[in-house]
């Protein structure tokens, strides 16, 4: 009897809160709505430009037009920043609010607009905000026309003065923009903050802090009831009575405690809900959601990063924020996309480099388990380039860096906050001064994570300290010795690692950035152990290099300040107090195409390239970083006959590879030591290079690369078949050429052309070569070294996209992707 009421009043339980969550999803759901469709804009520079110019688009947010203009090199963004156009950009949008929302307020949030937007509302003036990747808000509530009145928003975005930025940035409203409508008591704008204190297997206790507004003219008397759901199943709630004063901000604490917590992890990313409402007279007025997770962590001296008690290896990479062919506008799918890809390869950790990252990447990383170093600033008050946001330092950086944290701090996958990227006042007394005021702005904020910076070299003093950096070596590193920091970050200077301990006896150690490998996808120079380091010097001209400006994919090339990929992951991968290293960079991304110059326009540092086609070298990262057994062999085989051709394997889970050429061996090789890769150098003759792998003398994995012969087809391999019909979702084709047996064609660069038939379009086109000077908005594309990328882009429309490749003397394709609700 006693077990079956205890069963009833579960299931009661059950259903009361289930049924309370559903009626606080519509609640929620109102209160957050996108405000990015329809939108008019226009490229000009003047806000009393005439509105019924036939030059103003209607487009929907987000929107980057950089991306859609012409390479040059005469844009003063310069080839480090893209070569691509800025100047002024105006959008306007005009909306009614109903007549019954009058009572409430009205918000608008940018999630991040690049740069220098400034807002009205009914002509009036709402504000400035240089930063170009800060989230804000405004509120539009003492300005609005309810009912058959119309208002109208109208922004502008100066992106003029350039250089400003040391990479590709993007223009415009590039990110989410968002109406908030909230009763006038209501839970601040990232109002809510939630920390676990104490953490572990069967107990975890939580705290929660809620800021609540009360723009009412009188005291209000209201009930905040938190809620803490964990897959919509509420398992703690608490309900406090308050009573706060007319047009006043109050703050208050409460402190739950869940029973067999489920931890965040990387592999088990589990994450809780928090429901936090507010009741005047038992009725609802306002629901606010937040996601956290819950996970204990430190980073240690000796034992290197602990997470839920157990050592983990952070083995990240660092990102800039566009998305290719997409430019800077961002799309969660894109960026989920990146991600996949970074998880198949083994990566772990994500350096939000070197700015706040737009929200949706953290909450994918929050999702797929990531651990994030979030990242305030490229520089403070010293300029890298003349017109960037130091300028601005005086006026921003306190308001920039606390809304910074005060959004992102109940991000589960942020584990440390980085106050810089190599921060020019290192090296003088203002590094130390700058650091504590940020650090203490931090810890007035979020006292959970460790803040770092990203120094280049952490020098204290030159004692028993080698280095690259022969000139600054000697000087002491000011920031490093400032006591702000918690875990010491370096930027490259590999050579160094093993000599934190020395260096930085109390203080952990994290390689906020390192490697800086340069690679073009499908180009291989021989002789593959000749190592180079280009450019010769970083404020040396390079001249030098490869006709083309390509860089060899064996890992064979780095920069000198970083090193070859194996370099430094094998001196983080044999010291356990090395706590982890985020690889500059994941992706390859616009702008900065060291060590080459205009023409070139991209990167050459990625892992992957700017179209999302995995380097070589990504294997090699797979090998060590993944459970998965792998052989990956290069490069292709289409040389000249007799040439001498190195042939790599990347290979793990296995003990040997043995190497044929049509059937004949070319001997077993095995990793000695702490090698990476196996080597045979064979003369070139057409036909079958197999690899076998094999584990105590088992075959594990087989791997054939055949010599193509001539193109004379083309595949379309859609990333997804099906899609979302929602005018927002993306499949990415890729596209290869091959020959009549299927083999790709490793020198392909024929020029492709898409059509497309039914409820999608193309919105961008690539092919990773960092030299093109083509459009990305394009219909047609080169394929580069055998392979390019079209992105489609459902429209609201349910159907079937079918998407047609061709190209002179090559056989027609078509690929079908269905849209769905
Ligand atoms: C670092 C810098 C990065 C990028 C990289 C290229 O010094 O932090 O932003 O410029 O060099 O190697």
């Amino acid at each position: 009897m006693t077990i079956n009421l205890a069963k009833y009043t579960c299931i009661f339980a059950l259903i009361v809160s289930l049924y309370s969550c559903k009626k606080n999803d519509q609640i929620s759901e109102n209160r957050k709505i996108s405000f990015n469709e329809n939108w008019q804009f226009l490229l000009e520079n003047s806000l009393n430009s005439d509105t019924l110019n036939t030059n103003w688009k209607t487009l929907n947010l987000p929107h980057d037009w950089s991306i859609e203009g012409a390479f040059s090199k005469k844009n003063p963004a310069t080839y480090n920043g893209g070569a691509l156009p800025g100047g002024i950009g105006l959008y306007v949008k005009s909306f009614k609010i109903k007549k019954n929302d009058s009572l409430k307020n009205h918000f608008i949030n940018f999630d991040g607009v690049y740069m220098n937007c400034e807002v009205w509302i009914n002509d009036n003036y709402l504000g400035k905000r240089p930063n170009g990747y800060i989230s804000f808000q405004y509120d539009l509530t003492p300005y609005l026309n309810y009912g058959e009145n119309e208002n109208t928003i109208k922004i502008k975005v100066d992106n003029s003065k350039q250089p400003n930025s040391r990479w590709y940035s993007g223009s415009g409203i590039y990110r989410n923009v968002w109406l908030v409508k909230t009763d006038k008591l209501h839970i601040n704008n990232w109002g809510t903050y939630i920390t676990t204190p104490k953490v572990n297997s069967d107990k975890a206790s939580i705290k929660i802090e809620t800021t609540i507004i009360n723009d009412y003219k009188e005291q209000k008397k209201a009930i905040l009831k938190t809620k803490v759901l964990f897959k919509t199943i509420k398992i703690a709630e608490n309900s406090s009575q308050l009573n706060i004063d007319a047009e006043n901000k109050f703050s208050t604490s409460e402190n739950l405690t869940i029973a067999n917590p489920n931890l965040w992890s990387i592999e088990k990313p589990q994450l809780y809900t928090l429901i936090s409402e507010i009741y005047i007279e038992n009725k609802l007025v306002d629901s606010y959601e937040t996601t956290f997770g819950i996970r204990s962590f430190k980073f240690d001296l000796e034992e290197g990063f602990i997470l839920n008690g157990k050592s983990v290896k952070i083995k990240g990479v660092c990102n800039h924020h566009d998305l290719g062919a997409l430019g800077a506008a961002i799309n969660t799918r894109a960026i989920e996309r990146q991600l996949e890809i970074l998880k198949e390869m083994g990566v772990n950790g994500i350096r939000t480099s070197h700015n706040p990252p737009a929200p949706e990447l953290l909450d994918l990383c929050d999702k797929m388990g990531f651990i994030v170093m979030d990242e305030a600033h490229d520089m403070w008050e010293q300029s890298k380039t003349e017109f960037d946001i130091a300028n601005n330092w005086k006026e921003w950086h306190k308001k920039d860096l606390e809304d910074l944290i005060l959004r992102d701090r109940n991000h589960p996958s942020i584990f440390m906050w980085s106050i810089g990227n190599e921060i020019p006042e290192q090296w003088n007394i203002r590094g130390a001064e700058i650091g504590k005021e940020l650090a203490s702005i931090v810890k007035s904020l979020d006292n959970t994570r460790p803040i770092t910076a990203a120094m280049n070299p952490p020098i204290i003093t030159n004692n028993e300290v080698t280095t690259q950096f022969e000139n600054i070596a000697d000087k002491p590193n000011s920031l490093a010795a400032s006591g702000a920091l918690d875990i010491i970050g370096y930027n490259y200077a590999h050579k160094t690692y093993e000599k934190h301990k020395i260096n930085f006896p109390n203080i952990p150690f994290i390689a906020t950035e390192t490697t800086s490998g340069l690679a073009t996808r499908g180009y291989y120079a021989s002789k593959s152990d000749t190592i180079k380091r280009w450019p010769y010097r970083w404020d040396i001209p390079f001249n030098d290099g490869n006709i083309g400006n390509t860089i060899s994919s064996y890992d064979q090339v780095s920069t000198p300040w970083g090193s070859l990929h194996e370099e430094t992951w094998k001196i983080i991968k044999k010291n356990k107090n090395l706590t982890g290293m985020y690889i500059w960079t994941g992706f390859d991304y616009l702008g900065e195409p060291t060590p080459y110059v205009w023409p070139s326009r991209s990167s050459y540092f990625g892992i992957i390239d700017l179209a999302g086609f995995p380097k070589d070298v990504y294997y090699m990262y797979q090998s060590e970083w993944t459970d998965k057994p792998v052989l990956h062999v290069f490069p292709h085989w289409n040389w000249e006959t007799g040439k001498d051709v190195d042939i790599w394997a990347y290979y793990s889970q296995a003990d040997e590879v043995e190497l044929f050429l049509n059937e004949q061996s070319l001997g077993i090789k095995k990793k000695e030591g702490d090698e990476l890769h196996v080597m045979w150098r064979v003369p070139f003759n057409p036909g079958t290079i197999k690899a076998v792998s094999r584990k105590n003398g088992k075959e594990v994995l087989i791997k054939e690369i055949k010599t193509a012969n001539q193109a004379s087809q083309i595949t379309l391999n859609p990333d997804r078949n099906s899609i979302k019909s929602d005018g927002v979702d993306l499949s990415f084709v890729t596209v290869t050429v091959i020959d009549k047996k299927g083999t790709m064609v490793p020198n392909a660069m024929n020029n492709i052309q898409f059509t497309i038939e039914g409820p999608g379009k193309i919105v961008g086109v690539d092919n990773g070569d960092p030299t093109s000077h083509a459009s990305f908005k394009a219909s047609n594309r080169n394929a580069f070294y055998g392979k390019c990328l079209v992105i489609i882009q459902s429209l609201k429309k349910e159907g079937e996209i079918k998407l047609t490749a061709s190209s002179s003397g090559l056989e027609n394709t078509t690929v079908s992707i269905n849209t769905q609700k």
